[in-house]
This record gives C-alpha cells, sequence and structure tokens, in this order.
C-alpha cells in the first residue's frame, strides 16, 4: 500500500538543520530554526532549568501515568504567568486547560475542539504566519483563510487592510494572532492596534486563538502578554495556545498549554472534558518531565526569579543583536534601509529581500535561513556579524 505516497520535500524550516549539517564550510552560519543560541552559537540548558532537573530528579518516585490534563502545578504556574495572577476569568472558573505536548500539540488539540464546535468555519491566519500553522490546523480538517498582515516593501503592518479584512469574517469564526513576537516577521502589534483588533472581534463576534511561543521575548514576560490579556479580559471566549520551548529552553521535552477561555463555569466543566477526551484520542497524556520542571520553577520564588533574570538576558541580547546586524550592514554598504530591524520584536526578522538572494547568500556564503527571507537574530554572534553582513550586502 505504501507505493501510493509520493516522497516529500524537506520541511521548510526543520530541513534547514540538515542542509546546514551537511555543508563543510568552516564559515556557515545557521539562522534558520528558531532556537536561542548563545555567543559561542550553543542552545544551552538554562541555569534555573537544571536546577529543577536536579530537584525532579531527588524527588520524583514514580513513573506511572499522570492524567490527560497533565501536572496540574504547571497548568496553574502557567495560567497565572499568562492570565496574570487572580486574573477576573481564573477566579470566575471560566478556563479550562490541559499540558500539550509543546506549542504545536496545543495548536493541534485545539484546531480539533474547534472542529468539534463547529466544522464549518474559517480559520483565519496572518499572511504570512509560521508554516507550521497550516498543517498543524489545517489537517484537523479546518478550512484556512488568510488575512493580510505585513507588507515587504515598506517593511511594516499592514494594520488597514488587516482590520478591513477581520471587519468582513463571519460571526463565530476563528482568527490566529501571534501573541508577541510575530513568527515569522518579528512585526508586533501596537497597544492601539490591540484595542481595534479587540473591538472588530466585539463586532464581527470572531473568536481570537491567540498563540504565545515567545513570550518575555519582546519587551518583558509581563509586556508581552499585554495583547492576550486584553482579549481574555475584554471577550466572552478565546482560545490560547503556548509553548515553553523558547522561553524556557525546553524545546526537545516538548512543553506547551491548550486553553479555553468559556463564557461560563458550566461552559468550563465541558470544555475541560471536551479537549482531555481530544488528548485521549491522539497521544493519551502529555509527556510529564518537561512540564515537572516548570512546576518547580515557577512554584518557587527564588528559582522563579532565577528564571526570569535568564529570559531577560535572552531577550536583551537579541535585542542587541538587532542593532550590531543593522550597523554591520551600514558598515559594509547595504543600500537598502535596514533599521526596521531594530523596531522588530523577537527572535525574527524578515530580512525583505527577495527569495532568489535568500538561495544566493546559502549558495555562495553558507549562510542559512528560511526562503521567506526570515532569520533567527539568535543565531547572530560578534565572531560571525561580519561575515554575514559582508554576505547579504553582496546578493543585495
Ligand atoms: C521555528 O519557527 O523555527 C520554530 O518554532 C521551530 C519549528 O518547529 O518550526
Amino acid at each position: 500500500m505504501f507505493e501510493v505516497l509520493p516522497q516529500l520535500p524537506a520541511d521548510p524550516i526543520l530541513g534547514l538543520s540538515t542542509a546546514f549539517k551537511a555543508d563543510t564550510n568552516p564559515n556557515k552560519i545557521d539562522l534558520g530554526v528558531g532556537v536561542y543560541k548563545d555567543e559561542q552559537g550553543h542552545t544551552p540548558i538554562l541555569s534555573s532549568v537544571a536546577k529543577a532537573q536536579t530537584i525532579l530528579l531527588e524527588k520524583e518516585d514514580s513513573k506511572t501515568y499522570i492524567t490527560p490534563q497533565g501536572v496540574q502545578g504547571y497548568i496553574d504556574g502557567m495560567l497565572q504567568l499568562m492570565l496574570g495572577k487572580n486574573n477576573p476569568v481564573l477566579l470566575a472558573d471560566r478556563v479550562a486547560a490541559v499540558q500539550a505536548p509543546g506549542g504545536c500539540g496545543a495548536l493541534r488539540i485545539l484546531a480539533e475542539l474547534i472542529k468539534r464546535c463547529d466544522d464549518t468555519l474559517t480559520v483565519w491566519v496572518s499572511d504570512p504566519t509560521w508554516a507550521n500553522h497550516i498543517p498543524l490546523i489545517g489537517n484537523a480538517g479546518l478550512k484556512i483563510e488568510t488575512y493580510p498582515y505585513f507588507d515587504k516593501d515598506s517593511a511594516s503592518i499592514k494594520f488597514d487592510a488587516m482590520i478591513d479584512c477581520l471587519k468582513q469574517v463571519k460571526k463565530g469564526d476563528v482568527v490566529l494572532l501571534h501573541g508577541c513576537c510575530h513568527n515569522p516577521t518579528g512585526a508586533d502589534l501596537t497597544k492601539d492596534q490591540w484595542q481595534v483588533v479587540l473591538e472588530t472581534a466585539q463586532q464581527t463576534g470572531f473568536i481570537p486563538f491567540v498563540d504565545v511561543a515567545y513570550q518575555g521575548f519582546g519587551d518583558g514576560l509581563e509586556e508581552d502578554a499585554y495583547g492576550m490579556r486584553l482579549m481574555v479580559n475584554n471577550l466572552p471566549e478565546v482560545v490560547i495556545a503556548a509553548s515553553c520551548s523558547k522561553n524556557f529552553g525546553l524545546y526537545r521535552e516538548r512543553v506547551g498549554i491548550a486553553v479555553m477561555v468559556t463564557e461560563n463555569s458550566t461552559a468550563r466543566k465541558a470544555i475541560q472534558t471536551q479537549i482531555q477526551a481530544i488528548a485521549r484520542g491522539i497521544y493519551s497524556m502529555p509527556p510529564s518531565y518537561g512540564g515537572a520542571l516548570v512546576d518547580i520553577i515557577l512554584n518557587d520564588d527564588t528559582l522563579r526569579a532565577q528564571w526570569m533574570a535568564e529570559v531577560e538576558a535572552m531577550r536583551t541580547r537579541m535585542h542587541d543583536l538587532r542593532g550590531l546586524l543593522v550597523s554591520k550592514l551600514n558598515e559594509y554598504g547595504a543600500q537598502k534601509d535596514f533599521e526596521f530591524i531594530k523596531q522588530q520584536k523577537g527572535m525574527f526578522s524578515f530580512l525583505c529581500i527577495t527569495p532568489e538572494q535568500v538561495q544566493a547568500v546559502r549558495d555562495q556564503h553558507s549562510v542559512y535561513f528560511v526562503g521567506s527571507s526570515r532569520v533567527n537574530i539568535a543565531g547572530i554572534s560578534q565572531a560571525n556579524v561580519d561575515t554575514l553582513a559582508k554576505a547579504l550586502v553582496s546578493v543585495l
């Protein structure tokens, strides 16, 4: 039976790592997959995570199953981090949540839940959006459409066109919004723009689906929650997928959370059983380990403070690298104005160059990044920034 299926091309993001590893150029540069890297190009285990691992090793005394819902201390800690302590929606018992295998797992089971509610609705995603949003949501059987978001020519958000489009969506449709650090463009909504999105949701009755994969990497842990909290505090229903891959550096442990803000406690109880049944029907229960580490960190004042300082250090380093790249591009004579890179937030920027230029810089200089011109800012270092800037200028 297998002969009916063709071989597929490499994944547009993960495939870059394979190509990079195979490249023998000693000066090759990897700005592909979104993982944080230090000055040495290493993705470290955070000190707070290492400490939590030691604590967990000492205290864990069984490997029996956890529940489809996941580790309760993890869920409570994450909800407070995301929504803020004592958020009225938490006190009103309006929030259903399950630990999920990564942000991807959360996106997928939420897509399944949305489909159970109404399999005729459309999920609207930004143009462009993270490449894997499409299969994660589409493979659940939901229809996907795009709303205008980013203009490559002016390197800025097409906000008027975005809102004009969102005003036309059907009541009950779902609109996927990036909570912060938009992937792939790095272009985030301002507070005023979030307000307009909220008012549009109130007028048209669409349901926001907020993806929060980079909390703490934009302006700070609290600041990056602004848009998500604005939606949650002012709308009856909101769906949220969050990930601990980046801000806890727990990539391979697959730690995420699926959150559903419901209209009331009765709906919360029903939706909690539905999402647990969906998890049970796909993977039964999430892996315990990463969630147990986050539980330890978020529920211990000292470790939590240590973790927050580590997130801040990652955030500041990426912010500074943006400035460094722009100054080096200018130094080596770039004709294009790259100042916009400094305004963008988080781990990614769109360089706003053509796919041909992206390919040329890969072929001629072994610099790897996504064909859309998305670069992982964390892959830049003092050691490689001159090579990188010269390579980019040479293909412009
Ligand atoms: C990315 O966007 O590079 C990361 O989120 C990794 C992935 O799974 O694509």
